[in-house]
């Protein structure tokens, strides 16, 4: 059985096209991460998200990225930081899975995001302290990683993978 091109033509480039992406477009693929399961269905996933044509929010959000991130990434046609909530709201204990379930709404946002032909570059390389400042993220929240996003023009990318038997034990660790 053949693995689906959602997770096939998926892969993180360093340049993007002028292309503008559109509120509507941005809405489709926070929709998409928000269907995500999570721990007692928190939901601790959430998004501060700035257009290229918004520019003093992009900026905003460009500003936080390690300079080497910044060189290419200015290029994207949104950037998006993704925030996770570090404790449950019903009854305030940590919740251990935040950031499995956050990660979890960020692999359909890329499942999503490849499906409408765009591509996204997530990034660990920002600086949390700045984030929080520059975006007013709440206490209690934390900034996880920022994601670039936009259209792609040229070959695909591969990066070497683990084999299978690298990664997988039937039964018991080997
Ligand atoms: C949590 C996380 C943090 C990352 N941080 C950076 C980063 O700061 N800068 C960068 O250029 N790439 C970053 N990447 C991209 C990875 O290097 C990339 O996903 C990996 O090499 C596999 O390549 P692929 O996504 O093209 O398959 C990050 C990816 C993830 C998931």
């Amino acid at each position: 059985m053949k693995i689906i091109p959602e997770i096939t033509n998926r892969f993180s480039p360093t340049t993007f096209t002028e292309q503008e992406l559109s509120e509507e477009q941005l809405t489709t693929l926070f929709t998409a991460a928000g269907k995500a399961a999570s721990s007692y269905n928190e939901q601790p996933w959430r998004f501060v998200y700035a257009l290229k044509q918004d520019s003093e929010a992009f900026k905003n959000i460009l500003e936080c990225l390690v300079e080497g991130n910044q060189e290419w990434a200015k290029n994207a046609a949104a950037l998006v930081i993704t925030v996770s909530k570090k404790n449950f709201t019903k009854n305030e204990k940590a919740n251990a899975h935040n950031r499995h379930d956050l990660g979890l709404a960020v692999g359909n946002l890329c499942a999503q995001a490849t499906a409408m032909g765009l591509h996204l570059h997530q990034m660990g390389g920002f600086s949390a302290e700045k984030a929080i400042n520059n975006l007013n993220i709440p206490e209690g929240f934390e900034p996880v990683t920022v994601i670039a996003l936009g259209y792609y023009d040229g070959d695909f990318v591969e990066t070497p993978r683990k084999p299978i038997d690298e990664i997988v034990f039937k039964g018991k660790w080997k």
